[in-house]
């Protein structure tokens, strides 16, 4: 059984330090290639942030040129995103619930880092079945998740030495992180989806993967690198409707 997930950026202090993050350390992975993977799969430049958070992969995808809606539940970091950018077209709505965005179509959606919050295959499959059928004809979903390695290792930005539990961890099980590049440092519960479970999430939800990145540091990068150079932290996907 899964075990049930809250989200932890409703909290106001959360939303308030996540809103500080920016494309370093670790993180540098999940965006460093994203522009080349975009220019390979995506045609148009209309696109969702799909748990646009504080708006840091919403003001990423507007600056590579795309017209971009940023969606999130929580209203701490919808809050967040606008104080950044005050005129950007951020909603908030209700969990698992995309029916507010009916009619609009979007060449590109870009899933960063939201899918490890959403709880189990069920609820995954219901809102990747809602993705897809807000994607333009030739549209692709783009996910950036991270591996279950993540949660096992030590990292420039996350630690999870504490969480030995972390290490025994199955697919639906709760784990946590405590997110090094923020002054908040109450864990983050993520559910563990390995990607077994997460290619059976896709299929069931009619989509393909057809093309998967496990971005590696690289020497010469100006990061003090722990494990990245040779485990993957992220995983990103390019999923497309199956013909
Ligand atoms: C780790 S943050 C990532 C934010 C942003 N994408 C970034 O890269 O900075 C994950 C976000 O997903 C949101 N989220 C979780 N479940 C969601 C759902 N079912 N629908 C929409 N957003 C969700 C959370 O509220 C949170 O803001």
């Amino acid at each position: 059984m899964t075990a049930r997930l809250d989200n932890d950026y409703t909290d106001g202090a959360r939303a308030h330090a996540y809103s500080d993050l920016r494309f370093l350390g670790t993180y540098h992975l999940a965006f460093r290639d994203l522009p080349a993977l975009f220019a390979r799969h995506v045609r148009g430049v209309r696109a969702l942030d799909f748990g646009c958070g504080a708006g840091r992969s919403t003001r990423f995808l507007r600056d590579l040129g795309y017209r971009v809606t940023g969606v999130d539940i929580a209203a701490a970091m919808i809050d967040e995103a606008q104080v950044h950018e005050p005129h950007g077209d951020y909603r908030r709505l209700p969990r698992g619930d995309l029916s507010a965005l009916a009619g609009e179509q979007f060449n590109l959606v870009l899933a960063a880092f939201t899918f490890d919050n959403v709880g189990g295959p069920q609820e995954k499959v219901a809102i990747f079945e809602q993705l897809r059928g807000l994607l333009a004809p030739d549209g692709c979903i783009v996910t950036i998740v991270s591996t279950p390695e993540l949660y096992r290792h030590e990292w420039m930005s996350f630690s999870t030495v504490q969480f030995a539990e972390n290490r025994v961890a199955k697919d639906g099980d709760l784990v946590r992180t405590v997110i090094l590049d923020i002054e908040d440092s109450r864990p983050v519960v993520d559910t563990l989806c390995g990607p077994q479970a997460y290619a059976e999430i896709h299929a069931r939800a009619g989509l393909e993967e057809t093309e998967l990145l496990l971005p590696l540091g690289r020497g010469g990068e100006p990061f003090a690198w722990v494990n990245e150079l040779w485990i993957a932290p992220w995983a990103i996907r390019v999923l497309r409707p199956l013909r």
